[in-house]
Parts: structure tokens; C-alpha cells; sequence
């Protein structure tokens, strides 16, 4: 067998049987045939980053990274106090990082607005966003505008950011958008009926898998309403990460895990290389370790064309898009 098939066999292997695939040895056994495939070096010179939920664990390491290939980096946090402790580390381990804080609560629409208007007034162009701000909330909980946290957090807000920076993203010429979702999508299907998890009993780790799902079900939806816009969309996940969230969301199993967790740095990888890879990865697809993955491990997560495209029209009028258009009616 040749070198690459070997690999390939080996990265199927580690993807089907999870626990090695997620944790940080599978990242270790699969970085070592990329450095022939690692973004160049002040490849990012020129190029304005922004990172949402830039504060903390994976989303402080892809913005560290963008800065380190020297991309200007937009910090977009909730916090401006959380957020200012992470521009200073990212400055102090990034020398001449150009490193821009401005606050966005993904979550609420006026913040999100109001957030697009500043960048809109001092930015030209936006070349990478990446939407990495993520909740997995104990109870159930609302916005001010009555949708469920994880929707708008993980759905809404992104779109929304979205349709606000179109300006910013056509101008860049060939803008990339990243979702940062999550192997827990694999146990849900899609929330055709009830989106707003108004149903049944609630549990803030169904919440979440639902949205993760949402977001790389909208994946392609969304790269195919950018492509007119010269922009393409993506997503991620990073396997199972030692950060905050995890600490704080999943103490038993960040705990039980620990020892094989990869570092927010090895999560961050496969974002940082769809952003920032000189050649364009395929547009609207879900990646994992630099590859493209399975939408679908068991047959109840699949879901007809009708539910998600009523699904979407759901989430684009929640989300209160007026630029984009859906793909049906283009
Ligand atoms: N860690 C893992 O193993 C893992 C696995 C799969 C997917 N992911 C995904 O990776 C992403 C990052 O998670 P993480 O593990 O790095 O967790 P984390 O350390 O808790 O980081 C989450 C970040 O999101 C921010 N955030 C949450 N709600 C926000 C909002 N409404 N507006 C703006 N920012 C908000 C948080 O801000 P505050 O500091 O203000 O709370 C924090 O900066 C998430 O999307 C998560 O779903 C993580």
C-alpha cells in the first residue's frame, strides 16, 4: 500500500472509532502528514480576522493563531474586561499583534447591530470571520427577543452577523466564514418541529447538539447564498478540547478525559486552516483534522430536503436577515 492510502485508512479508523479520532491522539497521528500543508507563514498579511467568543479556550487560540500569520484580528467578545486580559496575551505571545477589541454579544441582536456598525465604520474589507462563541446552558433560557439561548447563540446571532457584515465580507473579494461546531451534533437530528426546544423536558446538551447540527446542515445553504458575494463558508469541529467551557459545561468528562485532551491549539487547528490555507478548501462542507467528515454516523439523524429548507426560512426570518436571499428564490 502507498503512503497516502495507509493514511487515509488510518484517519477513517480514528474518525469511526471516536474516543482516539477526537482526543489529542488522533490530532498528534494526523499532524504529521501536514506540514507540507500548513498555511504559509505571514500568509494572513493584509487580511482582517474576526473571531467571535475570542476570549476563552479555542477561540482565544484561533485568534492568536490568525494574528501569528499576521491577519489583523478582531476580538469580538461579551466581556470587554475578559476580552482585554485576552488581547494582552495574545500580544505578549504574538509580537506585533494587531489585536482589535470590540464588544458583540452573539445572542442579542441589538449587540450584534451595533456591533456590524463599528466594524462596518472602521474596516474596508472583513476576510475571515469565525464563528466560535459557543453555550451549553444548564436550564432553559431566552434572549431579550424570546429565542431559545443555544439557537440564538449558535444560529441566530451568527446568521444575523452575517447579513449585517455582507458589505464587509464582498469587499474582501474572497472572504471566508468558519463555524465552529461540534462533534455532539452526531446524536441529533435536525429540530425541524421545534427549534425552539419548547418540547419535552429541557436539556442544555440536546440544546446544544441541535444547534451544532444547525450549523453544518446550514453549512452549504449558506456557502450558496455568500458564493454571489465572492465569500464561502465552512465548518469545523475540533475535537474534544481542554478549555473553560468544557470545565465548566462537562466537569465529569472533562475530568474523566483530561489526560487526552487535545490543547485549545491543537482544537483550533482545522479552523485556523480552512480561514487561512492559501488553496480554498471545498466550500460548504464539515471538517474535522483537515479533512472533510460525515454529516451522519446513524441513519435517525437524516432529514429530508423540506425540513431543513423550512428550517432555514425559520431561522433566516428569526435571525432578522434582510440581505440575503434564500437559495431557492435565487
Ligand atoms: N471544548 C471542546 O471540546 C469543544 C468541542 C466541540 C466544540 N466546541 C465548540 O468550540 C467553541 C468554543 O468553545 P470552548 O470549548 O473554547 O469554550 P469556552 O472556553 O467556554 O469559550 C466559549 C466562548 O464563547 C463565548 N460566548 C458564549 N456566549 C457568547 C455570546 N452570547 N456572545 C459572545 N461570546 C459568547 C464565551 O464568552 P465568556 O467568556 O464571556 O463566557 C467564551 O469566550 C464553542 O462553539 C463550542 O461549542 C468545543
Amino acid at each position: 500500500m502507498r503512503d497516502d492510502t495507509v493514511i487515509h485508512a488510518l484517519d477513517t479508523l480514528l474518525d469511526r472509532t471516536v474516543v482516539p479520532g477526537y482526543s489529542r491522539i488522533g490530532f498528534q497521528l494526523r499532524a504529521r502528514s501536514w506540514r507540507r500543508n500548513d498555511p504559509p507563514a505571514d500568509g494572513l498579511l493584509g487580511r482582517t480576522a474576526m473571531v467571535t467568543g475570542a476570549n476563552s479556550g479555542i477561540g482565544k487560540a484561533v485568534a492568536t493563531r490568525l494574528a501569528a500569520l499576521g491577519a489583523s484580528t478582531v476580538l469580538a467578545v461579551r466581556d470587554l474586561d475578559r476580552g482585554e486580559r485576552a488581547r494582552r496575551e495574545i500580544r505578549a505571545a504574538v509580537t506585533a499583534a494587531d489585536i482589535r477589541l470590540v464588544h458583540c454579544d452573539v445572542a442579542e441582536p441589538d449587540s450584534i447591530d451595533a456591533c456590524a456598525q463599528t466594524l462596518r465604520d472602521e474596516l474596508p474589507t472583513l476576510d475571515i470571520l469565525v464563528h466560535n462563541a459557543g453555550v451549553l446552558p444548564a436550564e432553559r433560557t431566552e434572549n431579550s427577543a424570546g429565542h431559545e439561548l443555544t439557537l440564538a447563540t449558535h444560529i441566530l446571532g451568527p446568521l444575523r452577523l452575517i447579513d449585517r457584515l455582507t458589505p464587509l465580507l464582498t469587499a474582501a473579494g474572497d472572504a471566508r466564514t468558519v463555524f465552529v461546531a461540534s462533534g455532539g451534533m452526531y446524536t441529533q437530528p435536525l429540530p425541524a418541529d421545534d427549534p425552539e426546544y419548547q418540547e419535552g423536558p429541557y436539556r442544555g446538551a440536546t440544546a446544544y447538539a441541535r444547534t451544532k447540527r444547525m450549523q453544518v446542515a446550514f453549512t452549504p445553504l449558506l456557502d450558496q447564498l455568500l458564493a454571489d458575494h465572492g465569500a464561502s463558508v465552512h465548518s469545523m469541529h475540533p475535537g474534544w478540547v481542554d478549555t473553560p467551557g468544557i470545565a465548566t459545561a462537562l466537569p465529569r468528562f472533562g475530568s474523566a478525559l483530561r489526560p487526552v485532551l487535545r490543547t485549545p491549539d491543537q482544537g483550533a487547528d482545522t479552523a485556523v486552516w480552512l480561514a487561512a490555507t492559501r488553496q480554498l478548501p471545498m466550500a460548504g462542507h464539515f471538517w474535522h483534522d483537515r479533512q472533510i467528515r460525515d454529516e451522519h454516523y446513524v441513519r435517525y439523524t437524516r432529514y429530508p430536503e423540506e425540513q431543513l429548507l423550512a428550517l432555514w426560512d425559520y431561522c433566516l426570518t428569526a435571525a432578522g436577515v434582510t440581505v440575503a436571499h434564500s437559495p431557492r428564490e435565487n
